[in-house]
């Protein structure tokens, strides 16, 4: 049976209101990554960071699900194999929307991590500068979100996932950020059939065997809906 593994982008929750980050006008243009999404721009300016993920974290809260969410937990409770979801998004959307399990490479806006004792736990709605840590109490609670320069979460497992693909499909993503960007070439290493669901054509679209080009929430369930009709989904 086909084994599928996706990996999503902040273009599949854009429907639902959250903003991309290479985009017009999109994160990378409101901030400087090495301020906001770095380990040395939380040191020089823990406010400016807390600020960030605030931000984000209540625009995340209230944000719904959308149809391409929706579609991929649908995926998931109805193909007869196993189907992998890894996002490098940090908002809840793909829970809200059904889906489960879900592999969070780049962390979540809903947790916190302590940077001395590596405690994780539930992050408040605002996290404050010099936030003590429930465990340790020192004051070093900072987002539990992956930052550049900073090894993505759960590696080993999605490469074990990725050698066992028959089919990888990209979604919502520029395919610019490492080590995700390079998903698709371990697929096709291992022979699988890759497709890339995008708004537009991402810097790896020309690898892809297939390309559908259009909002998240109109192209993803009609390529769920065509899966399991192709595969007499139960
Ligand atoms: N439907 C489908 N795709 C869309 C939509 C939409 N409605 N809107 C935008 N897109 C596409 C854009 O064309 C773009 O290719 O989503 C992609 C978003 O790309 P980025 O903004 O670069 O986001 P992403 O690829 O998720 O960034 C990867 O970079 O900054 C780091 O850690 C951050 O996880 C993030 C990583």
């Amino acid at each position: 049976m086909e084994k599928i593994v996706i990996l999503t982008g902040a273009g599949i929750s854009a429907e639902s209101g959250l903003g991309t980050f290479r985009d017009e006008g999109g994160l990378w243009a409101q901030h400087r990554i090495e301020d906001v999404a770095t380990p040395e721009g939380f040191a020089r300016n823990p406010a400016l960071v807390h600020g960030f993920y605030n931000a984000r974290r209540g625009q995340a809260a209230k944000a719904q699900p959308n149809a391409a969410h929706q579609a991929l937990a649908r995926l998931q409770k109805n193909w007869p194999g196993e189907v992998i979801l890894v996002t490098q998004n940090v908002d809840g959307l793909h829970e809200a929307g059904g889906a489960e399990p879900v592999i969070h490479m780049h962390g979540t806006l809903a947790g916190a991590l302590c940077g001395a004792c590596g405690h994780r736990w539930a992050s408040p709605p605002e996290m404050e500068v010099g936030e003590p840590c429930p465990a340790c109490q020192q004051p070093t609670a900072r987002p539990d979100v992956v930052w550049f320069g900073e090894m993505p979460y759960f590696m080993d497992e999605i490469y074990d996932h990725l050698i066992e693909a028959t089919l990888f499909a990209s979604i919502g993503t520029s395919g610019q950020v490492y080590p995700a960007a390079g998903f698709v070439q371990e697929a096709r290493a291992v022979g699988a059939k890759t497709v890339e669901l995008n708004l537009e054509p991402s810097a790896g679209g020309s690898i892809f065997d297939e390309v559908h080009l259009g909002p998240a929430s109109e192209v993803v369930p009609r390529w769920v809906d065509t899966l399991l009709a192709g595969n007499g989904a139960r």
